[in-house]
């Protein structure tokens, strides 16, 4: 269903070298799964979800779902199939409206209604209804300013709005990583619990590896922007995440002696 094929994307860094934040990346995904990417503090995960988004462009490399072709698509086009949810709760809902009207606006995005045709009692009572369905009294608090909720409150709609018309592709970029632990909780049942629901095809970025081996069925780990690791289903299930640290702990390992190889060259040369 998403299909990466050699994405590359190179940055200068601030001495003028170049830095590959993705290097080669081919990736495939069946609809329906839910991917778990962890991996090292500029690993690349953030470049290969802004690339498949359409918020950053690659150098090299083609992204399609379903067998379309993504890659020369504006962000506002890809917007109407992909459904992110970035860390900060604050990003991806607007506090000067009202919950409804938030709501109201995820429903039509991409549709061309006004808010007010879009406001119909229907609309009204399904936004309700699924609030609701959240357990957490927000539908007592539907006319009330968004920017009056807390930040696990609002990333909790924030999940209900960039799953409301079904994303045939859901990004998730450390969702839950600025929230409480008990607010990080819910965001993540619920998560877990939309997509289950819906059957969504999810990239869930975390720092967690508690929460790595506990959601999705497949998990990679990304490093100097290509993926070293990749496992599934029975693979998955049996992951710890002691194990996981084990992994990064030898590619640290691996980099400290590639610098002082790379150190020793360069005093030999110099
Ligand atoms: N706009 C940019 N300009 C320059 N370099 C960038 C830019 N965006 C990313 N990079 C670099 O690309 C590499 C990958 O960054 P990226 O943000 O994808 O990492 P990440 O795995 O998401 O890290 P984190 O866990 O800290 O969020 C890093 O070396 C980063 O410094
Ligand atoms: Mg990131």
């Amino acid at each position: 269903m998403l299909e990466l094929t050699r994405l590359t994307k190179t940055y200068s860094d601030a001495g003028g070298d170049t830095v590959f934040a993705l290097k080669d990346v081919s990736l495939r995904c069946e609809r329906g799964s839910f991917v778990v990417i962890v991996g090292s503090n500029g690993s690349g995960k953030s470049t290969l979800l802004n690339v498949i988004a359409g918020s950053d462009t690659p150098d090299r490399g083609t992204i399609s779902i379903g067998g379309k072709t993504l890659t020369d698509l504006p962000e506002h086009r890809r917007a109407t199939i992909i459904g992110r949810v970035f860390q900060n709760p604050f990003q991806g809902t607007i506090g000067d409206m009202t919950v409804m009207e938030n709501l109201a606006l995820a429903s039509c995005c991409g549709r061309g209604f006004t808010l007010t045709q879009a406001l119909s009692r229907a609309l009204k009572n399904e936004i309700r209804e699924k609030v609701a369905a959240i357990g957490i009294g927000l539908e007592d608090r539907l006319e009330q300013s968004m920017s009056t909720l807390s930040g696990g409150q609002r990333q909790a709609l924030t999940m209900l709005m960039a799953t409301w018309r079904k994303p045939r592709l859901l990004l998730l970029d450390e969702h839950t990583a600025a929230l409480d632990p008990r607010s990080a909780d819910l965001v993540l049942n619920l998560t877990g619990r939309i997509v289950a629901e819906r059957g969504l095809t999810v990239l869930m970025v975390t720092h967690s590896m508690q929460h790595a081996v506990l959601f999705g069925q497949r998990l990679i780990m990304m490093h100097h922007g290509q993926i070293v690791y990749d496992i599934r289903d029975g693979e998955k299930r049996r992951a710890r995440p002691s194990e996981l640290i084990s992994r990064f702990e030898e590619l640290r390992r691996a980099d400290r002696v590639d610098e002082s190889v790379a150190g020793l060259l360069r005093d030999q040369y110099h």
